[in-house]
């Protein structure tokens, strides 16, 4: 008999488990498997517990219909060495071989769907059609498990609707997730430190607003940071640049400065005059980031940054790290972000709590060598994590609070 977090027994029942195990790929080689390992012990649970596993999930954007290059056939093998069991793989996701292999599940074993995001009915904006996709999974199944966390802000078929029609749970990834969040957003220890980077400044706009007033300070790097030091009157040369968000920069560093908050952008910045592509060998420069050449892009922040923006984590308490420093694939690159991570290493050594959310920062910190354990806490999150820090209602969850289960 194995009871799973308010579903009661599962021993023989197929339980639909979402899971997030969306990870790079280079062509059918996954490059990092974090979201299939932070995965495995839920499905593990249900496994130990007797129940039938059927796990949905999706891969890249794929638009409604089968692609080879999206096929989770790559991700159910190396779930099956995690858990140290055959795994099952379905070629559809409610189609005959989806029935036919939930139905050859005996007891504690597991099959994989295929990319859920192969049927227009998953990410339908019309709530029918999502529903009719919906009812199609949920016959697939007894009772539902949400534990994608990195999809909870998608109101998706295999997310939300299906959580409509199933008893369902919240499964241990998720309440892990939630959990450490919290401690982000309900009285922080001080001093707490948010550090954004990647590309746009456009995806981190909510959470900057949300967090100028709760943050004591506010680390920018990364591609977004151009957008920035362009709003203070700095050349950026041919770096990114998101020029419609220039007054928005601009009126996020008056009222930093009038909350309080520090905002500290870098003041030196390692340029090139390509993006690395594998043609050239890198020809990194370091400059002041107010003097970036007309022919030179920003690729990482400088050194000086990378020791000021430690310097700033020295005695924080409670850290958000979201998107990479830098371009940290290419070594010539990578100083910024593993900076970094070491501060927040640091942070942890101290008993603060230092939190990595997005794909890329986890995926980042890891390839760069790393010790997972050297991290508070590493979420499976990007979207759904920033959204969460917005204050945003995360579609995924309140379907888990809301639905009759
Ligand atoms: C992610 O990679 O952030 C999650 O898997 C969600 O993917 P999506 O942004 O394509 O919905
Ligand atoms: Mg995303």
């Amino acid at each position: 008999m194995g009871e799973y977090a308010g579903l009661g027994d599962v021993q023989g029942k197929r339980v639909l488990v979402r899971s997030d195990l969306n990870v790079p790929l280079d062509g059918t080689s996954i490059t990092d498997d974090g979201r299939i390992r932070a995965s495995v012990p839920t499905i593990r649970t249900l496994v130990d517990a007797g129940a039938r596993v059927v796990v949905t999930a999706h891969l890249g954007r794929p638009k409604g219909a089968p692609e080879d290059r999206y096929s989770l056939a790559p991700v159910a093998a190396r779930l099956g060495e995690l858990l140290g069991a055959d795994v099952a793989f379905a070629t559809d996701t409610v189609g005959e071989s989806a029935k036919a292999a939930v139905a050859d599940l005996a007891d504690g074993q597991v099959v994989v769907l295929e990319n859920v995001r192969f049927n227009a009915g998953e990410t339908s904006k019309d709530a029918a059609e999502r529903g009719a996709f919906a009812d199609e999974l949920a016959a697939l199944a007894d009772a539902f498990v949400s534990d994608g966390f990195g999809v909870v802000h998608r109101k998706q078929a295999s997310v939300y609707d299906v959580a409509e029609r199933l008893p369902h749970a919240m499964g241990g990834l998720v309440a892990t997730e939630i959990d450490v969040l919290r401690r982000l957003t309900v009285d922080p220890e001080r001093p707490y430190v948010v550090v954004l980077g990647g590309s746009k400044v456009s995806d981190k706009l909510g959470v900057i607003d949300n967090l100028l007033g709760k943050a004591d300070k506010l680390l920018i790097g990364g591609g977004m940071v151009f957008t920035f030091l362009k709003a203070q009157g700095h050349e950026v040369g041919k770096s990114l640049l998101e020029e419609d968000q220039l007054d928005v920069c601009r009126a996020y560093l008056a009222r930093a400065e009038e909350s309080g908050v520090q905002i500290l952008l870098p003041g030196d910045i390692v340029v090139d005059t390509a993006f690395p592509s594998g043609e050239r060998s890198p020809e990194p420069r370091v400059v002041p980031a107010d003097q970036i050449p007309a022919d030179a892009l920003g690729l990482d922040i400088g050194p000086a940054s990378g020791a000021d923006f430690a310097a700033a984590l020295a005695d924080a308490r409670t850290v958000f790290w979201n998107g990479p420093m830098g371009v940290f694939e290419t070594p010539e690159f990578s100083d910024g972000t593993r900076a970094v991570a070491e501060a927040l290493t640091g942070v942890t050594t101290r008993g603060g709590l230092s939190v990595v959310g997005g794909g890329d920062s986890a995926a980042a910190v890891r390839a760069l060598g790393f010790d997972e354990d050297a991290f508070g806490h590493i979420s499976t999150g990007g979207g759904a994590s920033l959204e969460y820090l917005e204050g945003k209602e995360l579609p995924g969850i309140t379907v888990l609070e809301d639905a009759q289960s």
